[in-house]
């Protein structure tokens, strides 16, 4: 366990480096855990961001890529123009100087671009396959064991994206080899024609910033590549009978992602990618666990397994 350092920063005391996990307020995690636990599974949801968060942030010394990072369209052209795009647009998603209104403008325009290219692009969902595949992405080593824990006790894991569905899923179709009836993706939704060329997103688009605001509102199954999301009711005892969540982010933003339910409780796990004294003292104010180093899911894992 890591402690504050009269400095103000975290350390492990017999390392003296980053801790690999860290915890805002010890006390106050037992009595969620506690009430969360008496509450039962029936009561317990998660609700996990991909990127980072399931998946690792370095892969053999190299850098995991995202849903959308990892997306070949077939056509060099295309890849090029949205390569372009988020050399523009990610420094703006980064800079802590725009004002958030106009931040949201930016990403509102950057999203719509992206799924214009891979519209006009000629994207195929044989194309998705074909990068998945060939992809530098990994989950977390114990993300399977939490999924089949969580499966087997009948509790919900909502996967909320500002990516891409389509490749989220494929993701877990070929990186986890069998399909878990718990999990749902809430993410940018592709609509392809009979041919298999994408024609068109579904709903209203998610990006960084609305991560919140569209909380919940559009889940489908996972194995229903070309199913409705709207078929999905936010209202359904689904959503509102699991009241105490055990949310998974990577970033301080990801927290927002539980706005659109009235929770009892709330448990926020944290995954700092990005290590300095400052972020961990940020995130610590945010999340309740911590985790460094790109730790796996092993400690979720026992957490969950004090939960329920
Ligand atoms: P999330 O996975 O945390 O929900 O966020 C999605 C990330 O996708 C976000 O950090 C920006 C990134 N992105 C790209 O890499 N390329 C793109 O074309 C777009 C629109 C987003």
């Amino acid at each position: 366990w890591a402690t504050p350092r009269s400095g103000g920063g975290w350390m492990d005391h017999a390392t003296m480096s980053p801790p690999d996990v860290a915890v805002r307020d010890p006390e106050l995690l037992e009595k969620k855990k506690a009430a969360i636990r008496s509450a039962g599974p029936s009561k317990l949801q998660v609700i996990a961001d991909f990127d980072g968060t399931l998946t690792r942030y370095w892969i053999d010394g190299r850098r995991g890529q995202t849903s959308h990072g990892l997306l070949q369209q077939g056509n060099a052209e295309y890849d090029a123009k949205r390569q372009a795009l988020y050399e523009y647009y990610h420094p703006l998603e980064i800079s802590a100087t725009i004002p958030i209104e106009e931040k949201t403008k930016l990403m509102e325009e950057w999203w719509e671009k992206t799924h214009g290219l891979l519209i006009e692009g000629g994207l195929t969902y044989d194309a998705i396959k074909r990068s998945v595949s060939e992809a530098t992405i990994a989950f977390r080593d114990g993300v399977v064991e939490l999924f089949e824990f969580l499966e087997e006790r009948g509790v919900p894991v909502l996967v909320f994206s500002a990516g891409l569905a389509d490749i989220i899923e494929e993701v877990f179709r070929q990186k986890l080899h069998r399909s878990f009836e718990n999990i749902k993706v809430v993410s940018n939704r592709m609509v392809f024609d009979e041919q298999g060329h994408l024609v068109a997103f579904k709903g209203k688009t998610i990006h960084v910033l609305n991560k919140n605001e569209h909380s919940l509102d559009m889940a489908s199954p996972i194995h229903d590549k070309f199913g409705d999301p709207n078929g999905y009711d936010p209202e359904s005892a689904f959503v509102k009978k699991h009241t105490n969540v055990l949310l998974l982010g990577d970033h301080i933003g990801d927290l927002g992602m539980s706005d659109g339910l009235s929770y009892e409780n709330r448990i926020a796990v944290g995954f700092l990618n990005n290590y300095t004294e400052t972020a961990l003292k940020s995130y610590l104010d945010a999340f309740d666990i911590v985790y460094l180093n790109d730790a796996s899911m092993g400690g979720v894992v026992e957490l969950a397994s004090q939960l329920c």
